[in-house]
């Protein structure tokens, strides 16, 4: 199951992530962005974590991997796995199921060198740069619980 949303500039980006921030903040979500540097992985990151009212700055967490906010209305995980080398990823994959159970939320960039290693209920959200304001978001469930977040999204009828 999957839902396309196009965002014509930032100001509706940070609208979808405002519908997002409220269909997930009572059950918690697993989130694997993909999309070329720049998409707006990190940005739509900063618009949810700024809906669930995360008081710390969200910054990118290309450095250090992973950013933990535990100040918002649930614990949330932010990875960034592009600098990982292959002995780093294959010990962050099998830590990342332990992220995807819970009312929590996780999201992933770059998680592509692991995309079929985690099995687990979660959301695909390829973000696809069309110019240089306009981004395409394309959420794809895999699993019961992100089923019933894409629903709610779909039911939400979000179009710009
Ligand atoms: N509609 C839009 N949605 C999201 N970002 C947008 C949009 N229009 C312009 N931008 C800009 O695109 C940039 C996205 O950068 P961002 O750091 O979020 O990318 P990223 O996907 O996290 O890249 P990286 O792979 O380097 O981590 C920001 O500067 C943001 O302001
Ligand atoms: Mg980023």
């Amino acid at each position: 199951m999957s839902i396309n949303i196009m965002c014509h500039n930032l100001e509706e980006t940070e609208q979808l992530a405002h519908h997002f921030a409220n269909i997930i903040k009572d059950t918690g979500a697993f989130i694997c962005l993909f999309g070329e540097v720049g998409a707006g992985k990190t940005a739509f990151t900063k618009f949810v974590c700024k809906y669930l009212n995360v008081k710390e700055k969200v910054t990118s967490p290309s450095f250090v991997i992973l950013n933990e906010y535990k100040t918002g209305l649930l614990p949330i995980y932010h990875f960034d796995l592009y600098r990982l080398e292959n002995e780093g990823i294959n010990t962050i994959i099998n830590e990342l199921e332990e992220y995807s159970e819970g009312k929590i939320l996780t999201l992933v960039e770059w998680a592509e060198f692991s995309q079929n290693a985690v099995p687990f209920d979660k959301i695909d959200l390829n973000i696809v740069y069309l110019d240089e304001n306009t981004r395409e978001f394309i959420f794809t469930a895999n699993g019961t619980k992100s089923e019933n977040i894409i629903k709610r999204l779909k039911d939400e009828n979000i179009s710009f």
